[in-house]
């Protein structure tokens, strides 16, 4: 297991106010008044203890926002690194209307999760994967952005910081969203000429309102989510809102979320709007292969990794929207989503039954992985990070 640096802890105990952060923060939410926390008042008996929970009614969970304490901001002019990172109250940001992201969507998100473990321990999730992708993004998206490592002491302060948002072992996770924004001033059609890298976090628990239920997923004919040559394959905010038609449609007419076919041929699976897709046939798990045109989930590579290491025959491939018909399962892999089964996937008038019960590929795989980020199963991978 890599051990978290103790130079989170000495961050996070030179925390600094709002108001020294060179964007004005709007502070919506009147935290004025309350203390910064430091490890070393959390020593002193009439300080907060260092696991008191926030005020969250734990089993109300689902994947809405619930704002946190702090966020992380750190900043890059042109031509310049990023540097002079820190922690600052959870509040709005104020930024140019003519900011790159706002007018023309230079921007990326990441989403990772940090744990509690049954023996209070603190676990991130491969944060250096979700580091690596957001740097390969922004070569695309013509884009500065932090090191892997200023990246991952990002996370590991943010979450550190927030650690009363933690929900105990088994009520969920801290969804861990870091953004990369365009947000200098621009007229013209150009690369931004200042970036802004800020990490927040919420509790969350499951990512449908169907919880743990099988999911229906409805086959998008009119739209595609990405065309080969597009930006499919990162994570820039332009490839979500296209979406949110489709979304909504399949959601009036009852179904959990969509699945995309690919935008040539329009008869290959490629993704769903919120996550990766997996088909099982007896020993064989297949997902589609990534081309530029789907997103490399960490979640999705992690499993294919759990999968192979179980024994199944493991195959990243272009999958005809006609093996559907032959699959034993289907299962939906995400950060946000974990290992979510599907039950059905209609396109057109025509419904394609899963298997959903009994000794499901899918639970087993699900298992391993969450047994491994909730600290349940030893971590020989070293997948998992440990935040103290
Ligand atoms: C994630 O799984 O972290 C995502 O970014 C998907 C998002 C639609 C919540």
């Amino acid at each position: 297991m890599i051990q978290g640096n103790s130079r989170v802890r000495n961050l996070v105990q030179s925390l600094r106010t709002a108001s020294s952060f060179p964007f004005k923060l709007a502070n919506n939410r009147g935290y004025t008044s309350q203390p910064v926390p430091s490890l070393q008042k959390a020593s002193q008996p009439s300080a907060r203890r260092e696991d008191e929970y926030a005020d969250v009614d734990w089993d109300q969970l689902g994947f809405g926002l619930t704002p946190t304490d702090y966020m992380y901001i750190m900043r890059c002019s042109k031509d310049e690194d990023f540097k002079g990172g820190r922690l600052n109250r959870y509040a709005n940001i104020e930024i140019s209307p003519s900011a790159c992201v706002l007018n023309y969507g230079q921007g990326l998100y990441e989403g990772t999760k940090a744990n509690r473990t049954e023996d209070g321990r603190i676990l991130l999730f491969r944060p250096d994967q979700n580091a690596t992708r957001m740097k390969l993004g922004a070569e695309r998206m013509l884009m500065s952005s932090p090191s892997i490592q200023q990246f991952v002491d990002a996370v590991k302060q943010t979450v550190f910081a927030n650690k009363r948002w933690i929900p105990p072992p088994g009520k969920g996770s801290l969804y861990v969203r870091p953004l990369l924004l365009g947000t200098g001033a621009i007229l013209g059609l150009a690369p931004a000429p200042e970036y802004t890298f800020i990490v927040y976090a919420s509790p969350v628990r499951n990512y449908f309102k169907e919880g743990t239920a099988p999911l229906n997923l409805y086959i998008e004919e009119e739209f595609v989510r990405a065309s080969p040559g597009g930006a499919g394959g990162v994570k820039t905010i332009t490839n979500y809102a296209p979406v949110l038609k489709a979304i909504a449609r399949a959601k009036e007419r009852g179904f959990s979320d969509v699945l995309y076919l690919d935008a040539v041929d329009r008869k290959y699976l490629e993704e769903v709007s919120s996550c990766n897709i997996f088909i099982v046939k007896g020993n064989h798990i297949s997902t589609p292969a990534t081309n530029g045109t789907i997103l490399e989930g960490v979640t999705r590579k992690s499993i294919l990794e759990i999968a192979r290491g179980q024994g199944y025959q493991v195959e990243e491939r272009a999958i005809p929207v006609d093996d559907l018909v032959d699959a034993d399962e289907v299962f939906c892999t995400g950060t946000a989503v974990g290992v979510a089964p599907v039950g059905s996937i209609t396109r057109r008038d025509r419904r394609i039954e899963f298997k959903t019960e009994g000794s499901l590929v899918s639970k087993e795989l699900y298992s391993t992985l969450v047994g491994l980020q909730t600290g349940r199963i030893e971590d020989k991978k070293g997948w998992m990070v440990e935040i103290h």
